[in-house]
């Protein structure tokens, strides 16, 4: 689709404008675990998760340097990308909300997989990487990873996000 006069905006609106472009990009979620050298559970919902390459089997999440996960991330070189299905929806709001970081692992079926990192048993997948690169931009860190083991479970009902509201595929609304 073209961009007419009308529709564009000056550098003053461009993070409002991209903000509501992106509440239109409709993305499944995801959460990222890893843990730390205690062997403590850490983690984040994302919905900024893509592949990257097969060769070598590759990912890309981009994760703020806020959240308290990312210089565990960073330091263990380990992360699950958990992606989610609908029944998983107050999980990911105990993963979204500072004030729930508490509660977070605490509900759910969680297990260990590759490297000690917790994975949710019933997640359609979890893929397990190792961190290869990391690329800093603005306030996020687009963190690389190779696959090193892959779980998957039935593909039932992905959980949807957008328009800052959780969806599922069957949703009419
Ligand atoms: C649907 C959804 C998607 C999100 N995606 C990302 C993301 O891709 N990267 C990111 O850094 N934070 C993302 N967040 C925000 C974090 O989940 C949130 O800030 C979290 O509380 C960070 O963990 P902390 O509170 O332990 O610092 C997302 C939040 C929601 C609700």
């Amino acid at each position: 689709m073209s961009t007419t006069l009308q529709d564009s905006v000056g550098n003053a609106d461009i993070v409002t404008a991209f903000k509501s472009a992106m509440g239109r990009f409709a993305t499944s979620v995801t959460l990222v675990t890893t843990s730390d050298d205690t062997d403590t559970p850490h983690g984040l919902a994302a919905t900024a998760f893509s592949s990257v390459s097969m060769d070598p089997a590759s990912v890309l999440i981009c994760i703020n340097r806020s959240a308290s996960a990312s210089p565990v991330i960073k330091k263990s070189g380990f992360f699950c990308i958990n992606m989610l299905q609908s029944q998983h929806e107050r999980i990911c709001q105990i993963f979204s909300q500072s004030d729930l970081r508490e509660q977070r692992f605490t509900e759910g079926d969680w297990e260990t997989g590759v490297n000690g990192t917790r994975y949710l048993v019933d997640a359609q997948a979890a893929i397990f990487c190792e961190v290869a690169r990391e690329i800093e931009h603005g306030t996020h860190t687009i963190i690389v990873g190779n696959v090193i083991d892959v779980v998957t479970h039935s593909a039932e009902q992905p959980l949807i996000y957008m328009a800052g509201r959780y969806r599922s595929l069957s949703s009419n609304h």
